[in-house]
């Protein structure tokens, strides 16, 4: 198989990291997690004071040269880890707090701008999966395969509920719920490329898919696509 690139998109929690991850595996590819990239920045302004109240300070656009994002591959986990600063932040990023506040952050144009460089950057040789909302739309426009996940409301709060207490936090199915319906609303309706399906992506809505036959599905779109 030719190294393709491979673009996934969708509404948060519908598993996509998970399936990138996956195919990258199976196909020998570079999985890119570029909401990480948008966490650190989160992080970042978390940090240094630019981020109070679920507001984020225009000053941040003007330090966003200071920012240094990285992956590192952990061979404990055989995951790559989010470095910040040469920073392993990998568990922090996924933190609450971070999350409260990255939807805002994402929407920032010029961080958009600063981001998704680095994305094209690190796309540029081909043979990468990288999972987001906009990478069919904007970062890779010409991936020879998209896929836009969606999943049932109460699956992807499911999901996440589970995979938050399996890392030892304890949220509420509530809070839960909230903080995936405040980002996919924000990620859908910001002025700056907001999370869309292009006509090119093949739609998996995988409510009752399991994790192997997900990964069956898109591998067979790979080849055709290849
Ligand atoms: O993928 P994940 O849920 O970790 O992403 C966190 C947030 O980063 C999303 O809710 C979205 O606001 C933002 N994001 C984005 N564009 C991307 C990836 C993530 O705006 N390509």
């Amino acid at each position: 198989l030719k190294p393709i690139t491979i673009a996934i998109d969708g509404y948060s929690s519908t598993g996509k990291s998970t399936l990138a991850k996956d195919l990258a595996v199976a196909l020998g590819l570079n999985y890119i997690d570029s909401g990480a990239m948008y966490r650190a920045v989160a992080l970042f302004a978390l940090e240094n004071g630019l981020a109070r109240n679920g507001k984020v300070s225009s000053e941040l656009i003007k330090i966003l040269d200071s920012i240094d994002i990285s992956f590192h591959f952990n061979p404990l986990t055989k995951k790559s880890d989010t470095l910040l600063n040469g920073v392993n932040v990998e568990e922090k990023i996924r933190e609450k707090a971070v999350s409260d506040i990255v939807s805002e952050v994402a929407a920032i144009p010029e961080v958009r701008r600063h981001l998704v460089k680095l994305q094209k950057n690190l796309g540029k040789g081909g043979g990468v999966v990288m999972d987001g909302r906009d990478i069919g739309s904007v970062v890779f426009p010409n991936a020879e395969l998209k896929i836009f996940m969606t999943a049932d409301e109460d699956v992807r709060v499911n999901r996440r509920w589970a995979e938050l207490k399996s890392k030892g936090y304890s949220p509420s199915f509530d809070e839960v719920r909230e903080n995936l319906r405040h980002r996919d609303h924000l990620d859908s309706t910001r002025e700056d490329s907001p999370l869309t399906r292009t006509n090119d992506a093949i739609l998996l809505d995988n409510t009752n898919l399991n994790q192997e036959e997900q990964l069956q599905l898109a591998i067979n779109w790979a080849k055709k696509a290849a």
